[in-house]
């Protein structure tokens, strides 16, 4: 039997799981670590970090005596971060990641350099703080002595393969999320970067997501002894969580309740919309999705967990199940790091919206949960309609309540599938259809994916939520000049 590893490199810690070839699970293994946060809307992770917890994670999870029927190894990685190397490849500073807010002036500055439209023709998209050139413009304003000594420039799960294989590569998905690429030549915009003055040469050179990286190199070979695993592109968390959710087809559609809560649709061809819904390229060469984010998903309840209730999620959960919808009339805006699709607003903070003196914590915890169903609904509004399937996944679709408040929040059933790893399985598949085990992604998903459960909306909740939206944007639309005004004191 072969056996592939598929690496997820998150926000909050890298999970490594193997699987056979047949896509089961034989061993899963996450080492977690922490966003630094130096200052109010700041993001950062340190890359030495992520590789040391990746290694740590390959460790444990080759531990077994059939080394060498494991052949592939595929990443997804979150995307976005920013990694800078010097010319000796030391880590120049900590990586800037997706969720982090300083880069607004940046965005205005890469707007008026290019020009909305040119640059939506050119990358898809609209100036975004959150993606990679945005942050590369930041540490040139702000870092000069850093910016100077910059040799390589790449994304995280590209810093982690070229640190694994050395060699310096990157591919196609994850990069159309650096607004450096142009999306239709599937290249970088030598056009885009002069206008900027930045040197082509400092980011890796494109491959597909299936295209073989190369084996570990000598230091790490060594050390893990994997001699017949070949290191994939892999891709982009979106792109290769929807291949582990069997997302390949414009009639599907899938809804990701990770740290930030994903809504992601392939497209049958190119379209680029009004930007707060993003177009980026899939893991399937030349083929690209919609794709809309809400920041605070999985993180507001995290928040919530840590600093207010101190229970488990599950408690949490059975907790907000004997709350009335609506929680009573409280509201919750999951803006704790801004707001990415649609209101594209960094300034925007959470908000409890209606707290009573009888207001209690499962009142709040549902509360949560319906604020992130709301983001999600106002995601879901913009993205095409004409889906067959709906896939939910990540770490919320674990709870029955939270599918039931999403599936009535859009009035549509949503189905998951029988693995909880979804990125690290897409990731696995793309090495499994690199190794030539499948001949296509989508044959790969047809022979792996199982559908485990679907929910289905509850009539009385899809009424209610209909008007609960008018109020949960009325909230923000009242709101939102004082989150500014809040800024400047
Ligand atoms: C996608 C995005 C997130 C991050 C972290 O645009 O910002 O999905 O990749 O998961």
């Amino acid at each position: 039997m072969n056996y592939y590893i598929g690496m997820d490199l998150g926000t909050s810690g890298v999970k490594g799981v193997l699987f056979d070839k047949n896509g089961n699970i034989i061993n899963s293994v996450l080492k977690e670590y922490d966003i630094i946060s130096p200052c109010d809307g700041y993001a950062e992770e340190d890359p030495n970090i992520w590789l040391e917890k990746t290694i740590d994670a390959l460790k444990e999870l080759t531990d077994v005596d059939y080394k060498d029927s494991i052949k592939g190894l595929g990443f997804s990685g979150q995307m976005h971060g920013l990694v800078l190397l010097d010319k000796d490849d030391n880590v120049l500073r900590n990586s800037i990641i997706w969720c982090d807010n300083r880069t607004g002036k940046e965005a205005k500055e890469i707007e008026e350099t290019i020009g909305l439209e040119e640059l939506k023709k050119i990358t898809g998209n609209i100036p975004m703080p959150a993606f990679t050139l945005a942050k590369l413009l930041w540490v040139r304003n702000n870092e000069p002595d850093i910016y100077k000594k910059i040799n390589k420039a790449m994304l995280p799960k590209d810093y982690i393969c070229y640190m694994l294989t050395n060699k310096f590569l990157g591919e196609y998905s994850d990069t159309s999320g650096m607004q450096i690429m142009d999306i239709k030549k599937l290249d970088y915009s030598k056009e885009l970067l002069d206008k900027f003055d930045i040197d082509i040469n400092i980011f890796p050179k494109l491959i597909k997501s299936t295209d073989i990286r190369g084996k570990l190199c000598d230091k790490y070979m060594n050390l893990l002894k994997l001699n017949n695993c070949n290191i994939v592109g892999g891709g982009g968390d979106q792109a290769v969580g929807a291949i582990g959710s069997g997302v390949t087809s414009e009639r599907d559609a899938s809804i990701v309740l990770g740290s930030s809560g994903v809504i992601f649709s392939p497209l049958k061809d190119l379209l680029i919309l009004n930007g707060e819904v993003q177009t980026f390229v899939t893991c399937e060469y030349n083929k690209y999705h919609v794709m809309g984010v809400t920041n605070g998903c999985g993180t507001s309840l995290k928040w919530v967990r840590d600093n207010v209730f101190g229970l488990d999620y599950n408690t949490m959960s059975k907790m907000a199940e004997n709350v009335n919808v609506g929680a009573n009339n409280l509201y919750y805006l999951p803006y704790l790091m801004g707001e990415r699709t649609p209101i594209l607003d960094n300034d925007a903070r959470g908000v409890f919206f209606g707290i009573k003196n009888t207001t209690d914590k499962a009142e709040m915890i549902r509360a949560v949960m319906e604020g992130v169903g709301y983001s999600i609904k106002d995601v879901f509004e913009l993205i095409p309609k004409d889906k067959d399937r709906i896939f939910i996944s990540g770490g919320g679709a674990n709870s029955k309540l939270y599918r039931e408040i999403i599936a009535s929040m859009i009035n549509r059933a949503v189905t998951r599938i029988d693995c909880d790893e979804s990125p690290s399985l897409g990731a696995a598949i793309l090495a499994m259809v690199g190794n030539n085990e499948y001949d296509s992604i989508t044959n790969a998903c047809k022979a792996i994916i199982k559908i485990k459960d679907e929910t289905r909306p509850i009539k009385a909740w899809v009424d209610y939520y209909n008007n609960g939206y008018k109020i949960y944007k009325k909230i923000y639309n009242n709101t939102k000049t004082i989150f500014k005004e809040m800024k400047e004191i």
